[in-house]
């Protein structure tokens, strides 16, 4: 599918640091170049590099020659590595970044130019994230507009796995570039993100100033590979037994890309990251993504903050995408729906306690049954960062609108008439659909899933019949299969915003909800 290359520990690292070190030892962190997106106000950028143990650094932002920014620092005696944090700078550019090393009799400068201000979105995953701009619909047409587009920048790092977390990236695919045909329709599954590119695109339509976009993900990975030993411990996987069960391609080490593709980030200011995985823990510890991915969230939040020097927020935005449809083949229908359920920590939707700050575009009704590449990997790309874009602009940037689907917040038992009353926190609009929801249905020796076929709705309520129960009703499911509906023709929307309703488990207790918070 792609050409990964297998690099294992710190071997690639050391050769570039001894080739880099030819040069004085003077250098920026490997995604520090020109065309790069800073962070923008109210956080400050931080700058780092290698220099000479003990060396004065100035670092200086400039436009048409002018200084309007210098910073000074000094090269720590130990690690060799410099640092500076800018002060909170506007939305804009372009500037040139310089900066000079003075030792002794040594006097050295660095220059990027072109950088610009903005926001920073950070976009890892799976393969679905990888899908580039010339695997999607209307790939042509998306490829045409770059132009357009000239303030969003991209950066993508190379499949790279590391036995230790990594303090710089070991290799770059694409350094910081300015969008074209030719690097967002690269090939198949190789840089740059469809989903980030698209995501970023919409971002800049809404906000018209610089975003920043750096990929980091890799096909076939499980959840494992992208956590620290840290949020794995956290979650009772025992780490000793580092090597997982290899269900597809990618790496299964445990922690091997959070160490070489998202670690060696963490000191930079960043504003949020989008998140698309979880089909590789279909068959993986599946009943503990519900924390491994809160866990991940956590601990991925954490890092960031410390590793910039507070810059970038303790509880940056980070959205995702639940998955989307395919065509399971030998895959039992359960675990789909399950991975989709704890994708939101067994709330069935985002924001929650568990889960603060967070976003979700829901995808399951965007499935591709002829998609080329397989139907695990849909090709609409358009509607998932548009979806994930109203969550970023609700979350993120704080506008008022509306970012999911809609949720039953009440349901009520109405025994005589064999009915449950669903009240929604929205209006909704609605495809009568007899299957797609079912109730659990126990008598004294056994429960079984029976459908609950919609029988009237409202604007905001709906009716199901679930007379064929004769025993006691435990719970409610909606949308609980791999393939719930077809492309865009799920029962249940918001009717302006056509944000689908989320698939939800509730367990019912008696006459009322118990709850749907957890189960
Ligand atoms: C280093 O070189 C720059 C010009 O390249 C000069 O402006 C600066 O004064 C020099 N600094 C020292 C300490 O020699
Ligand atoms: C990166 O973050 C780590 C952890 O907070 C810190 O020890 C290190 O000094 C930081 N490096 C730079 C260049 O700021
Ligand atoms: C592809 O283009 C057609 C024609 O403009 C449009 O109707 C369709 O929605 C587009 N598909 C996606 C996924 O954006
Ligand atoms: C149940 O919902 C229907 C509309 O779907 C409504 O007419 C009826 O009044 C509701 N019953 C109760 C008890 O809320
Ligand atoms: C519920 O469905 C049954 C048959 O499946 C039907 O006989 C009954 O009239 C329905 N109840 C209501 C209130 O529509």
């Amino acid at each position: 599918m792609n050409a990964p290359r297998f690099i294992f520990g710190l071997v690639l690292p050391l050769i570039l640091r001894a080739e880099r070190s030819a040069g004085a030892g003077f250098h920026f962190a490997s995604y520090i170049s020109n065309y790069m997106v800073l962070q923008k106000e109210p956080a400050g950028a931080v700058i780092w590099g290698y220099g000479i143990p003990g060396a004065m650094v100035t670092v200086t932002v400039g436009q048409d020659q002018e200084a309007i920014m210098k910073k000074v620092t000094s090269v720590n005696a130990y690690s060799s590595i410099w640092m500076v944090v800018l002060d909170p700078m506007k939305p804009g550019g372009p500037f040139e970044l310089t900066a000079q090393q003075c030792f002794g009799k040594i006097n050295s400068t660095l220059r990027v130019h072109d950088v610009l201000f903005g926001d920073v979105w950070l976009c890892s995953g799976q393969s679905n994230m990888q899908m580039t701009v010339s695997q999607i619909f209307n790939a042509t047409r998306e490829l045409s507009d770059t132009d357009a587009y000239q303030s969003i920048r991209i950066f993508s790092v190379s499949l790279v796995q590391a036995a230790k977390e990594l303090e710089d990236l070991s290799l770059v695919d694409l350094d910081w570039s300015k969008p074209t045909s030719k690097n967002l329709g690269h090939g198949n599954f190789e840089y740059m993100s469809a989903v980030c590119w698209l995501f970023g695109r919409y971002l800049f339509d809404a906000l018209q100033y610089p975003i920043g976009l750096i990929a980091s993900s890799w096909g076939g990975t499980p959840i494992e590979a992208w956590s620290s030993e840290r949020s794995l411990r956290a979650c009772g996987i025992p780490w000793k037994r580092s090597v997982l069960p290899n269900s597809g391609h990618g790496p299964h080490a445990y922690s091997v890309l959070w160490n070489a593709m998202i670690h060696p980030l963490h000191n930079m200011t960043l504003k949020g990251v989008i998140w698309y995985q979880g089909e590789a823990n279909m068959n993986l510890h599946r009943n503990l993504y519900n924390c491994m991915f809160p866990e991940l969230i956590e601990d991925w939040r954490e890092t960031f903050h410390r590793g910039s020097h507070g810059q970038t927020e303790r509880y940056f935005p980070f959205g995702f995408v639940q998955l989307s449809s395919f065509l399971r083949g030998a895959t039992p229908d359960d675990q789909c729906p399950e991975i989709r359920w704890h994708q939101t920590a067994d709330f069935g939707y985002v924001p929650n306690r568990r889960m603060p700050n967070t976003f979700m575009a829901v995808a399951m009704d965007l499935g591709d049954r002829n998609s080329p590449f397989d139907s695990i990997h849909p090709r609409d790309k358009q509607t998932v960062a548009y979806r994930l874009h109203l969550g970023a602009l609700a979350v993120a940037y704080g506008e008022k609108l509306t970012f999911q689907g809609p949720m039953p917040e009440k349901i009520e038992l109405l025994a005589d008439e064999g009915l449950l009353n669903l009240t929604y926190s929205q209006q909704i609009q609605v495809k009568i659909n007899k299957k797609i929801f079912t109730v659990s249905c126990c008598d004294d020796h056994q429960c079984k899933w029976l459908p609950a076929p919609m029988d009237a709705f409202s604007t905001q309520t709906l009716t199901l019949n679930v007379s064929s129960c004769h025993g006691t009703l435990v719970a409610l499911r909606y949308a609980w299969t791999t393939w719930p509906c077809e492309y865009k023709q799920c029962p249940l929307y918001h009717p302006t915003s056509t944000l689908p309703a989320p698939p939800f488990f509730a367990l019912l207790q008696s006459r009322f909800l118990k709850s749907i918070e957890g189960s």
